[in-house]
Formats: structure tokens, C-alpha cells, sequence
């Protein structure tokens, strides 16, 4: 049978398969499920499962020979396409298992890959996956001319010998150096533009993909971008300008999706992407609390932040779906364990003031909060002040006004000692206004109309 290892996994019959290692964390309760997520994200039809736990891996076949050869019978019986494994294989491994089953295998990086090649849309995506695909394939280049030379021989011609490999590796070679360069000065270019922003506050969402991240992005800024129940449904990063009720427009980006083990290549190649997230003043971490797993899922994020150097951000966990919680003691545990977490339903709304209040303070922790009297006329101040704090009330007295605004001390430096304007400390309780003073309530739709950035 001719082993076709280029094209995706699309439309065909996966049997799955994991090797579940003395040592492997708590996602032993159910250890296909997420594979076959991932599987039928990829399009595949999910066929058959084999679990097999062992201390160590097989180093030549990773599963041990009596299961190789238990797993080759399931598979032909259930006519299967493909072999996926959840764990990551070498090579080796991979050309040993696929001579011995006969049938194509891909582990858990390759079918990720494969997802993300099948999603990419901009042109920026694209580079990054496919050098991520490059990087992984180079050294398993041979075992694809292995194949094809035994085929070939088959029909009596001659293979491609290592003269051929040396032409190919070098090409790949060529091709993952000329990528990393265009890569790098899309990043370069990128952190210039998300640097030049730097006058606003940014807020970056992040999550284990399926979250539900685009839902709850398109909920705060009232778009109604389509999303789907399918895994890296977004790959490119995303802005919109949200009115962040209280305070006035911050800017908020949507993410790739995480995922457990995300493959090294990925991370690196997804640089440019994440870098609104590294540049973030705050990251809303959104998790799925309608999914059993959502512990090891909140985890896993922490471990790819951390991967990607960006743990330290100060982060607003947001417990997503909880509309789809299946009982209130599961999401009441989830609290127990994040305590700061904040509660919502971004398909029904349901705690979304309270999320925009926990932002709102988040983002304003080590703000000033003043009161600056100036005179009314001075509306270049009033703009500035609603562009870049939270303006909390105006009162008017003859042609005088004072702006009770919370606002970051690099914002106030520039108003603080301009001729005419007095700043001072807010006073909780006032002192008594004088006669003729106007109070004027502030709502979200005071914000000054800036120019759409994203
Ligand atoms: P990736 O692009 O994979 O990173 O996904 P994402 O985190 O952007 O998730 P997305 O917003 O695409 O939502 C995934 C699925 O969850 C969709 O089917 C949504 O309709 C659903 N979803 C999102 N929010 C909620 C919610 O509050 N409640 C329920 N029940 N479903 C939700």
C-alpha cells in the first residue's frame, strides 16, 4: 500500500492512539478526548482508540511490539486511513511504526501542524506555519524518500538516492532561512506599531483554544464576527477599540488559542502574533468553565506564557460559559481555587459589567486620583483627559470647570503645570461647592471619538 505523507489528515479515518507514561499529569481521566478534538478539527473521522500505558517509551515502535501488532489488526479491521498519536514520535519511530502498520502515522505536533495550515489566513500566519512546518519535516525528509524509494524499486526504477536528499534538504534549508527573515522584520514591524499605541491602554485576550475568546471579543465590542465550535478558529491576532464603560476606549486584541504541549516551532513562529499579548497592560485569561478539564487548560495557558516570557503580565482569569456549567458546585470549586476569577457567559452576557468593573479597577491600580480645574474653554484638556483616564465627573462653576479623573501618573505629568490648570488631590467627600456649580453625570457615550486604530 503506497503511504501518501502529503497530504493532511482531511476526510479520512484516524485511529487513535496514546502511551500514557508513569510519570504524565492529571489529563489520564479521559486521554483521547482532547486528540479527538483534535482529529476531528482536522477533519478527520475518528475510527478507533487505543490507550497503552507503559514507564517508558518503545525506543524503536514508542507502543510495545505485542501492541504494534494488536493495533495493526484494530485498524485494518476498522479501515483506517491514519494512525494518530498523541504523543510526539521521533522520525525513527514514526518510519519503524509506519513499515510495521503499513498505514500513515502522525503524532500530536504533525496533526497540530495540520490544523493550523488548514486555518491560516493572512499572509503572516502562513509563513509561521509553514516554517514551522518545515522546521519539523527537515529532519524527517529521509524517511519520506525511504518511502518513495521503496515504492519506486517496487516498479523496478530506480529511488532517489542520498544525491537527491542533499538537493532537497538544502532547498528546505534555503526556504526555512529566507522565512525566518521575512519573519523577523514582520515582527520588527509589529512592535513598532504596537509600541506607537502605547498612549492607550491595551487589554489582551488569551486562552486554551474553544474557550471561547472571539465570542467574548465580539460580545465587549459589539461585533458580531461568527464564531465556531472548532479549534484554532482565530490564528491572526485581532484589534478592536472597546468602550470600556467608566473608563473610555482601551484597546482589546484576540489571540491565537493555546493549547497543551502547543509545538515549540509554533510558539516561535507565532512571535509577530503575540505581541499584543507581550505588550499588554493586562491579559484577560479566558477559561472554559463548562470543561471538565478546565484546571490542567488553565494550567497549560500559565506553561505557555511562561514559555513565551510573558507570565509575568498582570493577568484577570475569566471564567467563560457558565451558562454551560453542568452544576453550580463545579463552578463553585473553580471559584474556590481562583478566588480573583471572574464569572461570565459570553454568549449570554451574564457577568459582563462585572468583568468590565474588574478590568476597569485592574487598569487603573497605581492611578493618581485628582481633581483639575481649568478653565471651560479648554477643550483640548477635556479631550485629553477622556482619552487617557477615567473621567469620573465634571462640575462647572462660571467659567471654570474641575474634572474628578483617575489617571496614570505618565498622563498627568504633561497636564500638571500647564498655565491655567490646578491639579490636586481628590477629596472623597468635596468640599462645598459654590453656588451656581453645575454637576454633570458622566456616561460611556461622553468618551471623545478617537480614531479607529485596530
Ligand atoms: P480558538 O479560535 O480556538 O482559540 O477559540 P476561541 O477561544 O476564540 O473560542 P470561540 O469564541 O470561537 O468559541 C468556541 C465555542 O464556544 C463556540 O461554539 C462558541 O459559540 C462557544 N462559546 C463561547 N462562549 C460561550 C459561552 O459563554 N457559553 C456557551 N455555552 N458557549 C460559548
Amino acid at each position: 500500500m503506497e503511504i501518501n505523507r502529503t497530504s493532511g489528515t482531511a476526510g479520512e479515518r484516524a485511529f487513535l492512539v496514546t502511551v500514557l507514561l508513569d510519570d504524565q499529569g492529571s489529563y489520564q481521566a479521559d486521554p483521547l478526548e482532547e486528540l479527538a478534538d483534535l482529529a476531528e478539527s482536522a477533519g478527520a473521522k475518528v475510527v478507533g482508540r487505543l490507550t497503552q500505558r507503559r514507564q517508558q517509551p518503545d525506543k524503536t515502535t514508542y507502543l510495545g511490539s505485542g501492541k504494534v501488532e494488536e493495533l495493526r489488526l484494530q485498524a485494518e479491521a476498522a479501515e483506517a486511513d491514519v494512525v494518530l498519536f498523541d504523543n510526539n514520535l521521533s522520525p525513527g519511530q514514526v518510519r519503524n511504526l509506519e513499515k510495521a502498520l503499513n498505514i500513515k502515522v502522525l503524532d500530536r505536533t504533525e496533526l497540530i501542524l495540520d490544523i493550523f495550515a488548514g486555518r491560516a489566513r493572512t499572509h503572516e500566519a502562513r509563513l509561521a506555519v509553514e516554517l514551522a512546518q518545515l522546521e519539523y519535516s527537515l529532519p524527517r525528509l529521509k524517511r519520506m524518500w525511504t518511502h518513495l524509494s521503496r515504492i519506486k524499486m517496487g516498479i523496478g526504477m530506480r529511488g532517489p538516492g542520498e544525491k537527491q536528499l542533499e538537493v532537497d534538504r538544502r532547498l528546505a534549508e534555503k526556504k526555512i532561512y529566507d522565512l525566518r527573515m521575512e519573519l523577523q522584520s514582520l515582527e520588527r514591524r509589529k512592535e513598532r506599531q504596537v509600541a506607537a499605541r502605547s498612549d492607550r491602554k491595551t487589554v489582551s485576550l488569551c486562552g486554551y483554544t474553544n474557550a471561547g475568546k472571539s465570542t467574548l471579543m465580539n460580545r465587549l465590542t459589539g461585533s458580531d464576527e461568527y464564531a465556531k465550535d472548532q479549534l484554532f478558529a482565530t490564528l491572526d491576532t485581532r484589534t478592536r477599540r472597546w468602550h470600556l464603560p467608566g473608563w473610555g476606549p482601551v484597546l482589546l486584541s484576540d489571540t491565537v488559542g493555546f493549547i497543551r504541549d502547543l509545538p515549540h516551532q509554533l510558539v516561535a513562529g507565532f512571535k509577530a502574533t503575540l505581541e499584543e499579548t507581550r505588550q499588554a497592560d493586562l491579559l484577560l485569561h479566558v477559561a472554559d468553565a463548562s470543561n471538565p478539564h478546565a484546571q490542567e487548560q488553565i494550567a497549560s495557558v500559565y506553561k505557555v506564557l511562561e514559555e513565551l516570557g510573558i507570565q509575568a503580565k498582570d493577568t484577570l482569569l475569566v471564567l467563560n460559559k457558565v451558562d454551560a456549567v453542568p452544576d453550580r458546585g463545579a463552578l463553585d470549586r473553580l471559584l474556590g481555587l481562583y478566588p480573583n476569577a471572574v464569572p461570565v457567559s459570553a454568549r449570554s452576557g451574564q457577568g459582563i459589567p462585572n468583568l468590565a468593573r474588574a478590568v476597569s479597577d485592574a487598569l487603573s491600580r497605581n492611578f493618581n486620583d485628582v481633581e483639575i480645574e481649568a478653565d471651560v474653554s479648554n477643550g483640548r484638556l477635556m479631550a485629553y483627559l477622556s482619552a487617557h483616564g477615567e473621567v469620573l465627573s465634571r462640575q462647572f462653576h462660571d467659567d471654570r470647570v474641575v474634572i474628578h479623573v483617575r489617571i496614570a501618573p505618565e498622563h498627568l505629568g504633561p497636564v500638571d503645570g500647564e498655565t491655567g490648570v490646578t491639579v490636586r488631590p481628590y477629596k472623597q467627600n468635596g468640599q462645598a461647592l459654590p453656588d451656581g456649580t453645575r454637576i454633570v453625570p458622566l456616561t460611556s457615550t461622553d468618551d471623545v471619538d478617537l480614531a479607529e486604530t485596530a
